[in-house]
């Protein structure tokens, strides 16, 4: 079995990232998306995308000439174009009711030899696959990029009995020649590995600030060099990822883990942070968050 055609549903934050890295890899892709029904150019999935990312990543398209980025936008008007695709990551909006929609409809497109993958951070697989036919088991996995993908190198692999081996090995063999990956096989236990780990780590450090009454910009002096960890810290990885992405991955954990874990305790997101959410400060994506477009704002206190 080979990869020679992929289709990337959701040309946000990661996957127009994704797509992106696909193609310099050779690899032609579609990228699509939902279009706003008050739209008059259809194409605009494609051009927004685009324009993003070389707006915020110059070197995404390092082979721009040769790029085989096919981006026709709107996913409904295009399904029949995944018949012959031989992996579809599914990048869309953390809600496994939404998820579970698209694969719907991805079952009645796709080849039985298609992998059908989430990018989920952290729904477990058994929600994903819960209550869909067992073919679409066979063929489903997680692969979980991380952000940005071109410069992470972990995939996390999650797979159920039911997902095909010989899907598995394709992907894991395809991630780690086409894209340069190191993939780990995780179980499907909550927030899988790094997710797990690294949430906990996330939310300790908001909260900690907090209650220090540091600002953001202390904050992430402290947490990043001293620790080793990206200068971005903990407020600029926020800005990254977009805040928005927060509330459902911590109400997914909270669902996930037994009741009296160490989790739970700090699973609550600080109001200040609803309040950005809600006001569209959704970070790099939305209308700028604690670095972007208000300088003032990392010299207050969180
Ligand atoms: P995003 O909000 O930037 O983009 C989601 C895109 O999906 C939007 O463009 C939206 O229009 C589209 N969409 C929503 N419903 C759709 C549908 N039914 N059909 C087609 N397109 C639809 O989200 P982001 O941050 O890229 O996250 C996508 C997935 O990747 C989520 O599952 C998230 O948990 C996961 N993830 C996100 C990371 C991050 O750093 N942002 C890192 C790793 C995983």
């Amino acid at each position: 079995m080979a990869i020679n055609k992929v289709a990337v549903i959701g040309a946000g934050v990661m996957g127009a990232a994704i797509a992106a890295q696909l193609t310099n890899a050779g690899v032609p892709v579609y990228l699509l998306d939902i279009v706003p029904e008050q739209a008059t150019n259809r194409n605009i999935v494609a051009e927004t995308a685009i324009q993003k990312l070389l707006k915020a990543e110059p070197a995404a398209f390092m082979h721009k000439n040769n790029a085989r980025l096919i981006t026709p936008g709107n996913i409904e008007d295009h399904l029949s174009l995944l018949a012959d695709v031989d992996w579809v990551i599914e990048a869309i909006v953390e809600k496994p009711q939404v998820k579970q929609a698209l694969y719907k409809k991805l079952v009645a497109v796709c080849h039985k030899d298609c992998v059908i993958s989430s990018n989920t951070s952290t729904l477990p697989l058994s929600v994903l696959v819960d209550g869909l036919p067992e073919s679409f088991a066979a063929q489903f996995m997680i692969t979980h990029f991380f952000n940005p993908p071109r410069y992470m190198r972990l995939l996390e692999l999650v797979t159920s009995p039911k997902t095909r081996p010989e899907l598995i090995s394709t992907v894991q063999h395809f991630a780690d020649i086409a894209l340069g990956k190191n993939c780990v096989l995780c179980k499907d236990t909550p927030g899988f590995i790094a997710n797990r780990i690294g949430i906990f780590w996330l939310q300790c450090g908001i909260l900690e600030a907090i209650e220090l009454g540091l600002t953001v910009e202390q904050a992430d002096n402290i947490i990043a060099a001293p620790f080793g960890i990206p200068k971005t810290g903990i407020f600029g990885l926020l800005d990254l990822i977009g805040l928005d992405l927060i509330p459902p991955i911590l109400s997914s954990m909270t669902r996930a883990l037994p009741a009296e874990d160490a989790f739970q305790p700090i699973s609550q997101l600080p109001t200040r942070i609803q309040d950005m959410i809600a006001a569209g400060l959704t970070g790099r994506k939305g209308k700028g968050g604690f670095y972007r477009l208000n300088a003032e704002r990392i010299k207050e206190s969180i």
